[in-house]
């Protein structure tokens, strides 16, 4: 798979990631969990390793820790979770708990999801980041109303990362978040790649676009993906997903020629 490099530090990412929401929010004993293992393995079999993940989302962190350490104790996993919840200690709380749940003694990325008190949280983030016990941290939203407020934060705070929601058919981000982050050097996750799925729904029953092999693409699902990954401030997506030829699916635009204006602006005409 394809990588960039995490500006604050060069450190090259694969491309193509996982989101958690929804997909690993599930129990142990339900058949959906059971496709788990084989939606991590088609992840690393691409050399994929990005999975993000949130206390918001129900059950995900702790079946993501589960999985990983029973299937894929040696798994090159790149965890991001978030912080979601008001207060200091609260949110130091919150952190340690998802050290416990994901078996982890080191989170690669934690996030302030949605901005939630960000203030408080931004020192122990830091001080953590420190003592080596989380290696970049960032902060996530998904929504456009969001944007004044996640721009303030960008151009006062250093930070490493940025989340935010990008897709083929919810562009706003392109206006001054994306140049913002190029210029203060901030990676940038995308999430909810396929507006949670409507996306996906809108484009099934369209024609591919007759160059889609040209660009090593087979599916709606990988153009919407490679749309994004166009885009030079990009530097992961997520797509969320419990299904694993999903995963792969997705997975496979990590590979190949990216798209040209032209193709892009195709892109852009046919959601209209
Ligand atoms: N504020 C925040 O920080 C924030 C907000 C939103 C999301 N996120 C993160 O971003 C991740 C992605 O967003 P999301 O999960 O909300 O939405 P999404 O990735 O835009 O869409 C997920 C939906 O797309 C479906 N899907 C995935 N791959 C597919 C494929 N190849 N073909 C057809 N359908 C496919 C999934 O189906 P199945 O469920 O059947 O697999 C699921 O219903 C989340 O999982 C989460 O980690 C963060």
């Amino acid at each position: 798979m394809l990588t960039r490099a995490i500006p604050s530090s060069a450190e090259l990412l694969p491309i193509v990631g996982l989101g958690t929401y929804r997909g690993f929010d599930v129990e142990p004993s339900s058949p959906a969990y059971k496709q788990l293992p084989a939606v991590l393995r088609a992840l690393f079999e691409k050399g994929g390793k990005v999975i993000d993940s949130s206390p918001m989302y129900g059950r995900a962190e702790q079946s993501t820790g589960e999985l990983l350490s029973i299937h894929e104790p040696r798994s090159p996993a790149f965890l991001a979770t978030k912080v979601w919840t008001r207060g200091r200690e609260e949110g130091i709380a919150q952190m340690e708990q998802s050290f416990k749940l994901l078996q982890t003694d080191r989170i690669d990325l934690m996030q302030i999801h949605n901005l939630l008190d960000w203030k408080t949280h931004l020192p122990t983030l830091r001080k953590w980041k420190e003592e080596g016990r989380i290696r970049y941290i960032g902060i996530t939203h998904y929504t456009a109303s969001a944007y004044e407020e996640v721009e303030a934060v960008l151009k006062s705070e250093p930070l490493d990362f940025l989340q935010i929601n990008y897709a083929l058919d919810d562009r706003g981000v392109e206006k001054r978040i994306l140049p913002l982050c190029r210029e203060r050097g901030v990676a940038v996750i995308c999430n909810r790649p396929f507006g949670g799925g409507d996306l996906l729904a809108r484009l099934k029953d369209k024609p591919l676009p007759r160059w889609a092999a040209d660009v090593r693409v087979n599916s709606w699902a990988q153009l919407a993906l490679k749309f994004l990954l166009t885009h030079s401030a990009v530097t992961c997506v997520i797509p969320g997903t419990g299904n694993p030829r999903y995963m792969a699916e997705n997975a496979g635009a990590g590979f190949g020629p990216m798209l040209t204006g032209a193709q892009r602006e195709q892109l852009i005409d046919v959601v209209g």
